[in-house]
């Protein structure tokens, strides 16, 4: 077949790397797509968010199946557009429909639905302009520090975690102003949790599903977890904390009742879904969902997988996952984030990349890479992410590391203390 993947990042490149091995896959494309993702098959310089544009690529390149990678189109309605196309709707999108996207779009009906389903999770309200003496008084029944997060998409950004009473008010107030724009139209506040956090992922076909291995994010730019918020610098999987034990409670107090509550509102969620959650005390809490796989999870991820991935995807296409088999890899597997100095903040693009052919016992998936006059030069914040396996994280972070020393570009950065809490 010939399949589609939306989306421009390291996710989308090692989903294409799994994809490609498969031997149901004819052609493979992807919109946008980056330097990497051109070794694996066609881009196609379309956004995101152009749904028309994506109807013509899709029909004019006769596309069997498409597989999005971030959040913003799932949220926007891109899989209703198809459901809702006389000459797209028999072509089957992995990702839900945008009832089963507001899971991850608003935070609101996230926590709502929690609540509802008896998912353990931190103890909120939700405030709109106007609201602010209520908010007063709901903060006053918490213990700082005080967690603030904008109800809509904020790419990341949304979240604020604040010491001071004083402090919190003032932000609440700036958030209602429009600080995230619509999206902080509603902000949520809730109880601070305190744990270690890590990423459970499902695949879904809205009836059964299949855990998938889960990893362990690093966020924050500087070693021991210091400084600015990232999309993420590297991830580790397995989770040695994760034992069979944890993972079954996440499994009955968290999968099955999202699972089931989706199918009581009637939302038909055909796609992954992404737990965040915080382990207290041994006990998983819902920190967010999203209703797509991680980024950089899915490059540490998906090397643990070792079914055909598109026999999964077909699972969720023609709901059958029920009958696929899921084999995973015992090795852990680990992913190492290089990205332009300076991010998050400002940083500079454009710049040449050298030494990934020199790459051993590594896969270097693109992030935030293009070509220019056939080099391959930074595009991004997050650049590229060295993958390895390992009989221990340790032995695979020292293959990672030991190959991103080999790659450069001006002013690049890595974190070199991943797995360094665990
Ligand atoms: P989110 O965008 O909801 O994942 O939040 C971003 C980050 O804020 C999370 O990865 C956590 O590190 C932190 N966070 C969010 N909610 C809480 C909470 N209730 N307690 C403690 N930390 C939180
Ligand atoms: N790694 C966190 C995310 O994909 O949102």
């Amino acid at each position: 077949m010939d399949l589609l993947i939306i989306g421009s990042g390291g996710r989308e490149h090692a989903l294409g790397w799994k994809i490609k091995q498969s031997p149901k896959i004819n052609n493979l494309y992807f919109l946008p797509g980056n330097a990497g993702t051109i070794s694996l098959g066609k881009n196609l310089p379309v956004d995101v968010s152009d749904f028309e544009a994506i109807k013509q690529s899709v029909i004019s390149n006769n596309i069997d199946m498409v597989l999005v990678g971030p959040e913003v189109p799932l949220v926007e309605g891109l899989h209703d557009f198809f459901l809702s196309d006389a000459q797209l709707k028999d072509t089957p999108v992995i990702g839900p429909a945008k009832a089963g996207a507001m899971l991850e779009g608003s935070k609101d009906f996230a926590k709502e639905f929690m609540v509802k389903n008896n998912i353990p999770t931190a103890r909120y309200k939700t405030f709109s302009a106007g609201q602010i003496d209520d908010a007063k008084q709901f903060m006053k029944e918490l213990e700082p520090p005080y967690v603030l997060k904008a109800d809509g998409l904020a790419a990341g950004k949304g979240v604020l975690i604040l010491d001071n009473y004083d402090e919190a008010l003032a932000e609440l107030a700036e958030m209602l102003d429009g600080k995230f724009g619509e999206a902080s139209n509603k902000v949520v506040i809730e109880e601070y949790l305190s744990g270690i956090e890590l990423s459970v992922f499902i695949i879904t076909d809205g009836i059964s599903y299949k855990i998938l291995p889960e990893a362990k994010d690093y966020k924050r730019i500087g070693e021991g977890d210091s400084g600015l918020n990232t999309g993420g610098m590297g991830a580790i999987s397995p989770v040695p904390f994760a034992d069979e034990i944890f993972i079954k409670k996440v499994e009955e107090k968290i999968i099955k009742p999202t699972i089931n509550g989706l199918q009581a509102e009637g939302i038909l969620f055909k796609g992954f879904i992404f737990f965040g959650l915080i382990n207290c005390e041994g006990n998983p809490y819902v920190i967010e969902y999203n209703v797509r796989m991680g980024d950089p999870e899915t490059e540490a991820v998906i090397l643990r997988i070792k079914s055909d991935f598109v026999e999964l995807l077909e699972g969720v296409a023609q709901n059958n996952l029920r009958d696929k088999k899921i084999e995973i890899d015992e090795r852990a597997a680990v992913t190492v984030m290089m990205v332009s100095g300076g991010y998050p903040g400002n940083y500079e693009k454009g710049k040449i990349i050298e030494g990934i052919d020199t790459v051993k016992d590594s896969i270097v998936f693109h992030a935030g890479t293009a070509l220019k006059n056939d080099k391959t030069v930074t595009s991004g914040g997050r650049v590229l992410s060295v993958s390895s396996y390992g009989n221990s994280f340790h032995d695979a972070l020292k293959k990672s590391y030991s190959n991103a020393e080999k790659i450069s570009f001006e002013k690049s950065y890595y974190r070199k203390d991943l797995g360094f809490d665990l």
